[in-house]
């Protein structure tokens, strides 16, 4: 029921047209497309009753238990066994911003982009566990050239360029509403990025998961572009996950109200898995503790590590991530190659939709103020302005842990190349004044 392109493939008065709809068509697997549109494959709601996940209070971290994880967490990074991925693909609609999210300028005074944040991070654990960690950087089609020519041009930021490993995700059709395919205003078939669960299926069909075979990689520290405050390889969350055990392990914080727009991890029977905000009906969003308080309070910050014996498993059945199906808007080519808004059909996979697939799974609570500030909206909440100010927040609360006081109104950025953490500032107090009065950079 696709003549409409048929048709255009066989026009031999528009070669190049012809040309590119074959070449995008390749890279569609039509069986699939096929059966979403029957309604196979698609993510489902889970009837029954849910329970909140186990998770473990952030206080888990100055456990004894604790102090065995990190340990075991940076001996894993010293001997070569982890590897970071941050997808940094997708589409970067509701941010507006012209060029790769990872180029945006996020840090409040040096303006750092959010690829150089990183980057210095895993520059800064390198450089403390003695091995350069292997960082796999997910891109979509489009930014694909844009985010390597600007690794290239900033000299990578100081990391070795051999341990940074690009791959590109998959595209996957929007249909119209009645199952056809759109076309592009580039004059090809109208695609998508697959979402940033299309992660192991790009890995594997990259080679990067044979690659870390090789490499002899075990835990894979997944993370997202646009959040400046995540601690890239996290000794102690790599270390606990390895020790129970886990085949995907996750990080949640407490959400700031019952409508906060984050997915919420829970549990059904042994299984666990992650509620999107859009799914949470009223019962499961607003349900209460016998005290009064919230009862899912559990938010992703969509930060995970991932066993890679089980990533190789969820991407090598192909498809095996359900899709999630929304209905967009879509500027697509119409009639006589004029430019038409239709209603259409974006298929996409996500990350978390693995956690169910897990045998073990462990979820530890962390503290928003050290760990989420995602830059997502042009304005207001979870803003680049909303984030810099978190980014401020941070490093005043590490400056004042370590006895300097900082003055109202001022602010304050600390590299992760000058301290990783607030125990990390510690061990520099004597270099540290005693007073901040104005704005202040330590790089
Ligand atoms: P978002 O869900 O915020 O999507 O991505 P987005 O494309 O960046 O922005 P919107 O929704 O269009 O406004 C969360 C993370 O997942 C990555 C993004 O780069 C970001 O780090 N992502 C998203 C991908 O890598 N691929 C995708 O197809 C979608």
């Amino acid at each position: 029921h696709q003549d409409h392109v048929a048709d255009m493939i066989a026009d031999p008065s528009a070669p190049e047209v012809s040309r590119r709809i074959r070449a995008d068509l390749a890279q569609v697997d039509l069986d699939l497309v096929e059966r979403l549109m029957r309604g196979e494959g698609l993510a489902v709601q889970r009837d029954g009753h849910v329970e909140p996940a186990d998770v473990l209070p952030w206080t888990y971290a100055c456990s004894p238990e604790a102090v065995a994880c990190r340990k075991e967490g940076l001996e894993l990074l010293e001997r070569g066994k982890v590897a970071a991925v941050m997808v940094a693909g997708g589409q970067g609609s509701r941010l507006g911003h012209d060029g790769p999210k990872g180029c945006v300028r996020a840090t409040p005074l040096e303006r750092k982009s959010l690829f150089r944040v990183f980057s210095e991070q895993v520059l800064a654990l390198s450089r403390r566990t003695g091995r350069d960690i292997p960082w796999f950087i997910m891109t979509s089609r489009e930014n694909d050239a844009p985010t390597r020519a600007f690794f290239e041009s900033n000299g990578f930021f100081g990391l070795n360029a051999s341990a940074v490993h690009f791959f590109v995700q998959g595209m996957f059709p929007s249909l119209s509403l009645d199952g056809k395919f759109l076309l592009s205003s580039e004059g090809g078939v109208f695609l998508n990025p697959d979402g940033h669960g299309g992660v192991f299926r790009a890995l594997r069909i990259s080679g990067c998961l044979d690659l870390m075979r090789d490499m002899g990689i075990e835990e894979i520290f997944t993370f997202q572009v646009d959040n400046p405050l995540v601690k890239v390889c996290d000794p102690l969350f790599i270390g606990l996950h390895h020790r129970r055990g886990a085949q995907i392990s996750s990080k949640v914080v407490r959400k700031t109200s019952f409508d906060e727009k984050v997915g919420v991890i829970v549990k059904q029977g042994a299984r666990t898995f992650l509620v999107e905000y859009s799914d949470m009906d009223d019962t499961l969003r607003y349900a209460t503790a016998p005290d009064g308080t919230m009862l899912h309070w559990a938010g992703s910050i969509a930060v995970h590590v991932i066993d890679r014996v089980f990533a190789e498993h969820v991407a090598s059945r192909d498809g095996a991530l359900p899709y999630h199906r929304a209905v967009k808007t879509i500027r697509a080519m119409g009639p006589d190659a004029s430019i038409v808004t239709v209603d259409g059909v974006k298929f996409e996979t996500f990350i978390f939709d693995a956690l169910p697939l897990a045998r073990t799974s462990v979820t530890l609570e962390v503290l928003r103020a050290e760990e989420f500030a995602p830059i997502k909206n042009a304005t207001g909440n979870d803003s680049l302005e909303s984030s810099r100010a978190l980014q401020v927040a941070r490093h005043v609360s590490w400056l004042t842990s370590a006895g300097v006081r900082v003055a109202d109104g001022v602010a304050v950025e600390i590299s992760p190349l000058f301290a990783y953490d607030a125990d990390d500032l510690m061990t520099k107090r004597s270099s540290l004044p005693d007073v901040i009065s104005r704005d202040t950079y330590f790089g």
